[in-house]
């Protein structure tokens, strides 16, 4: 699509390159065992357009956009004998005192807008049509925390790939030709231990995320020792960096002492993804895990597999 075109109407499924957003709903869905189930789901799922439309064009300022995501499973399911070379089920972590777990879901809609009603709003809609052929695993609304901070207090994305990097890094290309311009998504749950951060002081916490918390700027990457979460989260392949596209958002009930970050990476190679993540949990060295660990518990730990918009479409049969 042109970007005039896009322009005029801002609204089309499976934009994961979306520009951040001060709203997101996270939500995770299985679907039932039953045949009636499974074809709710495609009906659902191959018109996400015609609802993104719906909603999104009450407000075009606020730039309602979804991924749809679909589990290892449930692939199989809607799209028997075809399917993308890396899906997988999330292989679980034991670093021993850190576990990333691994947790179900078929479904995944990654809903982003300006507004928080219209996101609500388009989970409503989207759930009304899906009806009893799904259960909610998990739901997570989140937003954007002052100057796109996590709730540790730290600016999160600032190292994300743009422009032609950004589809290098996100989405599948010709190493899979019949899924190219999908994106593996992995997404994780976790939940900050604010008054043991709060405890570290700004310098501590600024060593072990790796970049200054007042200003933003880049501490030197240690090359021996502890290193630092972006050292650790930073993968070099013969010498080139390995990016993925990340879009965390913060969520939490201050009144209940619910704080976290809802993590969300989207790869044209998950074993980039995976292999950050062995990094945060075992370390490297071994043992000298991530240190942000200390204090954030991963409670969730999923793959899903996003389409193209047209792979998308022709889900539904
Ligand atoms: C960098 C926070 C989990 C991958 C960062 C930065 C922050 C941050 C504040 C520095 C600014 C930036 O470049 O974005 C968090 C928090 C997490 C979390 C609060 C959860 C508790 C993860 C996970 C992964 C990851 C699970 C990957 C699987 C990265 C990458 C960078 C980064 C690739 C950029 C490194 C660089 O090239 O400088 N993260 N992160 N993060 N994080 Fe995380």
């Amino acid at each position: 699509m042109s970007s005039g075109a896009w322009d005029r109407v801002p609204i089309a499924a499976q934009t994961i390159e979306a520009t951040l957003s001060q709203f997101a709903t996270f939500l995770v869905l299985d679907i039932g065992p039953g045949d009636d189930d499974l074809a709710t789901v495609r009906d659902t799922i191959s018109g996400i357009d015609d609802l993104l439309k719906t909603v999104g064009f009450r407000d075009l300022s606020a730039r309602l956009s979804c991924v749809v995501g679909v589990g290892s499973a449930a692939w199989d399911r809607l799209s028997p004998g075809h399917r993308p070379r890396q899906l997988r089920t999330f292989p679980a972590i034991d670093g021993g005192k850190n576990v990333a777990p691994s947790t179900p879901g078929d479904l995944l809609l990654h809903v982003r807008a300006e507004r928080s009603d219209l996101c609500f709003e388009f989970v409503r809609v989207v759930m009304n049509a899906l009806g009893g052929s799904v259960t909610v695993v998990d739901e997570t609304t989140a937003f954007r925390y002052f100057d796109a901070r996590d709730l540790l207090g730290f600016v999160d994305g600032t190292a994300n790939p743009v422009g032609p990097e950004l589809t290098e890094a996100a989405l599948v290309g010709d190493e899979d030709p019949d899924f190219a311009g999908g994106s593996y998504v992995v997404v994780q749950k976790y939940l900050h231990d604010l008054s043991t951060w709060a405890s570290y002081g700004a310098d501590k916490q600024s060593e072990i995320v790796g970049r200054d918390k007042a200003d933003n700027t880049e501490h030197p990457d240690a090359e021996t020792g502890q290193k630092a979460h972006k050292t650790l989260a930073t993968l070099e392949v013969g010498g080139v960096e390995r990016a993925i596209l990340r879009d965390n958002m913060p969520f939490g009930r201050a009144g209940s002492g619910e704080f976290g970050t809802y993590f969300i990476g989207y790869a044209g190679n998950v074993t980039v993804t995976l292999t950050m993540l062995r990094r945060m949990f075992l370390g490297d060295p071994l043992g000298m895990y991530d240190r942000i660990l200390d204090v954030s518990t991963a409670t969730t730990g999923t793959i899903f597999f996003a389409p193209s918009a047209d792979q998308l479409a022709s889900l539904g049969g």
